[in-house]
């Protein structure tokens, strides 16, 4: 079969536009016929695909968000929906899936392959999280981190105007890798991720010290993991002494114009997917690691437990120490 079909799943990410620019591009020098299945898996179900050309990709790629959007499928946990979804792929003889997302839109598209016999599926990891193992590298990730890094920037102004803390809490679910990269990156005082185990009492020593020495502001970056936001705040202002507000940074670190390195990605990561779906991959995960790109099995990333690198980890461990 020459038709191949792309869908985006679960929270969306700044990249996916490009990635599906470089689809439909390499899709018709691979010889194959482009279909975008819009709304997810939801889409499957609905039947929402169609085909496409240059025209529905042309200006995307400086978009964040997807263009065919994306959702979070309840009803894609039921065999009776992905055998509807299955039956849709093959009425428009779609021989190739690429799907855009993270381990839970994979788990989904396990189940696909372990369903249908004629179809050929690829995840490429998508999600600002940076939370899926056996990849080092997802999707959105690097234009996420600018955000976030504008935005804490942004509030340093003010925090150092002010004499004041500011708490801010930033997003990556159970996973503090963006807190601990944007707290190294922006210079923060305090990072309380999850994985790491802190000390509020070390913290407090150490800042009153800082205080008498003429520190005037304090920049804490948390996880919302945590759910401690709030506690913080409060922290600053009955345990260190000083004016403190919070910031939580909530969708827009998803939004916004893809960095460069994201645009890149997108098209070594939907290239590889192609490539490796041609080369009789059939149901496998493209993830970058090692400064290249290897297919590895469904199970092998959705089904694993992801751990940030402990060379990442020692940097966050250097918090909260007695300073
Ligand atoms: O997985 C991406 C993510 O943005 C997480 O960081 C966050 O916890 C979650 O999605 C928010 O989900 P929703 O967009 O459904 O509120």
């Amino acid at each position: 079969m020459k038709n191949i079909a792309i869908l985006c799943s679960g929270g969306d990410v700044s990249g996916m536009n490009a990635a599906l620019k470089r689809f439909v591009e390499y899709s018709f020098v691979k010889g194959l016929t482009p279909y975008f299945v819009y709304n997810g898996y939801e889409g499957l179900i609905d039947n929402t695909i169609y085909e496409v050309g240059y025209k529905d990709v042309a200006g995307i790629i400086v978009n964040g968000g997807t263009k065919i959007r994306s959702s979070r499928s309840k009803r894609f946990m039921e065999e009776n929906y992905r055998k509807q979804a299955i039956d849709n792929l093959n009425e428009h003889n779609i021989g190739y899936l690429v799907v855009l997302g993270g381990d839970g839109s994979f788990k989904g598209m396990k189940k696909l392959s372990e369903e249908s016999n004629s179809i050929s599926f690829c995840g490429i990891p998508a999600t600002i999280d940076n939370d899926i193992a056996g990849t080092e590298y997802c999707l959105g990730v690097d234009t996420a981190l600018n955000v976030i890094k504008d935005a804490i920037d942004a509030l340093r102004d003010t925090a150092s105007s002010f004499s004041r803390a500011f708490v801010i809490e930033v997003m990556g679910r159970d996973c503090g890798y963006l807190t601990l990269v944007s707290a190294l990156t922006s210079g923060a005082e305090m990072c309380l991720i999850p994985e790491i185990p802190y000390d509020l009492d070390t913290y407090k020593d150490s800042f009153k010290k800082q205080m008498k020495e003429g520190r005037k502001y304090f920049i804490a970056v948390v996880s919302e993991g945590l759910n401690n936001t709030a506690e913080i705040t409060k922290w600053f202002e009955n345990e260190v002494g000083i004016e403190s507000r919070a910031t939580i940074l909530g969708h827009v670190q998803r939004g916004g114009n893809p960095t460069v390195y994201d645009r890149l990605m997108a098209y070594d990561f939907v290239t590889h997917a192609i490539d490796g779906m041609l080369d009789g991959n059939a149901s496998s995960v493209i993830c970058y690691g090692g400064g290249g790109f290897n297919y590895k099995d469904i199970e092998d990333v959705a089904f694993r437990e992801n751990h940030i690198k402990p060379e990442l980890l020692n940097l966050g461990l250097e918090f909260g120490q007695k300073r």
